[in-house]
């Protein structure tokens, strides 16, 4: 049994904050079913994000916009069903928060009551501080999301890096200091540059999780699609591929395709 596994039986809020003053590294990746979440539970991930890059990689939206709360249910609660260690957090999908604090809480307690996950995730700062504010008091952990927050990527324009001015980094130094003191337990830093990371992570007692935030950061996240080589044409520097299953699963897909054409498969020995 791995150490990280003996430590951390099953992996809570707390433990992250534990891993953070010990100087452990937080792994987290995504999930969106069950078979892959088996999968990356096994393998001792300490955090399991049912991300809105369900829209994305999943459904082949172009945005994270169009994934409704129902279908995020419907993802989290199958990847649910898998974990015994990791800590499970959903996101809050676009258009589910964003009207008004009840509407934000009411989205969060289906997320809990009906997948049955642990933690919920929200993108944004100041902005959303009413309805963190209320699905804490209301006893679920959050997470936050600052930097490129993609549920915003029509008022950025682009994917590019955020946070390079010193305004805008200002600002998100302030929003992740709010984060904590509204008690949220880690935030999310998303393509922002090193140095920024490195600050926020020495001010604040809360994890940060970095997606091209840099190595500053308490843990790292990947889409699980991206790190196994499932996607091909998404190649962002901070990007580090561990596999190319596009290429491996197309090969042992054409070679089905002919063995069944050839008559190969079935042999005898695969018949009753
Ligand atoms: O939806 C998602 O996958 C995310 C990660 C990029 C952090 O929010």
């Amino acid at each position: 049994m791995s150490t990280a596994k003996k430590k951390y039986k099953r992996v809570t809020v707390k433990s992250l904050v534990d891993m953070k003053q010990n100087g452990e590294k937080i792994s987290m990746l995504t999930a969106y079913d069950y078979s892959m979440a088996k999968i990356i539970d096994s393998a001792n991930v300490d955090v399991i994000l049912v991300g809105d890059s369900a829209s994305n990689v999943m459904a082949g939206h172009e945005t994270t916009l169009p994934i409704t709360l129902d279908q995020m249910i419907y993802h989290a609660s199958s990847v649910i069903r898998a974990v015994e260690r990791a800590l499970v957090v959903v996101d809050i999908p676009f258009g589910s928060y964003q009207s008004d604090p009840k509407q934000a809480l009411r989205s969060a307690i289906r997320i809990m009551k009906e997948s049955g996950a642990h933690a919920v995730k929200l993108e944004g700062g100041i902005e959303i501080k009413e309805s963190v504010k209320r699905i804490l008091n209301a006893g679920i952990p959050v997470m936050g999301h600052l930097g490129l927050t993609p549920q915003s990527i029509y008022k950025f324009g682009t994917y590019t890096v955020r946070a390079k001015e010193e305004q805008e980094a200002e600002k998100l130094m302030k929003d992740a200091e709010l984060l904590e003191r509204l008690g949220c337990f880690s935030i999310v830093l998303e393509k922002i540059p090193a140095t920024l990371t490195k600050k926020v992570s020495e001010s604040i007692s809360i994890p940060t999780i970095g997606i091209g935030g840099g190595k500053f950061a308490d843990g790292q996240v990947l889409v699980i699609h991206d790190l196994l080589g499932m996607t091909h044409e998404f190649n962002p520097r901070f990007l580090r591929r561990y596999m190319n299953l596009y290429e491996e699963m197309g090969s042992a897909i054409s070679q089905y395709v002919s063995d069944v054409k050839s008559m190969d498969f079935p042999s005898d020995e695969e018949q009753y």
